[in-house]
């Protein structure tokens, strides 16, 4: 049985529990993150808090918590259910309000609750694999720049894939292909590996940010542009990325094969460079 955190404690899963008049229950209204841990270890946590901030400050949540204590919690968190692979789902809500109304107290006190769930076991699979997706037109809202714990859009659109058989939907904007419905997009033509800038269209993922880090340091070509539905379908390759699930080539899009129908050189290369950056973090420390 897990151990989960919930506004100051450490509860038992079957204990924590939260009002059904919690403003997250109600109305989506909250925000959150999914950090990966390896080894005992937070990846790339600091990214993953400076979103949150930004998440929360995007939305007029005030927590005035900093990086250390965060640090403490989730740390704490990981100990207190002795796992050393796992992700972290941390979660902040407005608060609970006792009458429901669209209009939000500005006094009331944040929910935060963080849990640990399973990583995937089939990445080294998929790496090797790939992956079949579809494309979707993007349903959601405008602000999909924050990490909004609303993810109806998000839900039905990995339905609709899921539904198919296929492992993700790649979102479409007026005839440009901008992320999954829970991932980063990224593209390879003609050598040059693209993936759309960061705006409000789609969430900065920050296993993307990683991924164009690691390639600029090694001198990679990248660029961060629009990438139209012509560009995708024509790609030599096409990959997603996500904290969880990592990086995964996409061998088919929409029932037609992508390249060879493998995962392709740029993206074994790539690959190659995060795990090296992830095995020697965890080594490191
Ligand atoms: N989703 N885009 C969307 C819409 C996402 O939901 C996610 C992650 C990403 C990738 O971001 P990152 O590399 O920071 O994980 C991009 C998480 C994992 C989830 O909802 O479970």
């Amino acid at each position: 049985m897990s151990v989960v955190f919930l506004n100051g404690h450490f509860l038992k899963e079957h204990e924590a529990k939260v009002s059904v008049f919690d403003r997250g229950f109600l109305f989506g209204d909250g925000v959150y993150e999914v950090i990966p841990v390896f080894n005992g270890k937070l990846f790339r946590f600091e990214e993953h808090i400076a979103r949150l901030h930004r998440s929360l400050k995007a939305i007029d949540i005030q927590l005035d918590w900093k990086v250390n204590r965060w640090a403490t919690l989730l740390n704490e968190l990981i100990e207190k259910n002795a796992i050393s692979q796992c992700s972290i789902y941390l979660q902040v809500t407005r608060g609970v309000q006792q009458q429901r109304d669209h209009v939000y107290d500005q006094e009331i006190v944040p929910t935060i609750m963080a849990m640990v769930s399973s990583l995937p076991k089939n990445n080294a699979k998929a790496f090797k694999e790939g992956i079949s997706v579809i494309t979707h037109e993007d349903i959601r809202w405008k602000r999909c720049d924050i990490k909004s714990i609303s993810l109806l859009g998000n839900v039905m659109m990995r339905q609709v894939a899921n539904q198919q058989g296929m492992t993700e939907a790649i979102v479409l904007k007026d005839g440009r292909a901008t992320e999954g419905s829970m991932s980063n997009l990224f593209i390879v033509q003609n050598g040059k590996v693209i993936t759309p800038q960061k705006n409000a269209e789609l969430l900065g993922g920050v296993t993307r940010d990683l991924i164009v880090e690691l390639l600029l340091h090694h001198q990679q070509p990248i660029e961060e542009r629009d990438i139209t539905l012509t560009e995708l379908k024509n790609a030599d390759e096409i990959w997603l990325s996500s904290s969880t699930k990592e990086i995964r080539a996409v061998v088919e899009l929409d029932g037609k094969m992508i390249g060879e129908g493998k995962p392709g050189e740029m993206f074994r290369q790539t690959l190659e460079l995060y795990l090296s950056y992830k095995n020697n973090l965890n080594a490191s420390h």
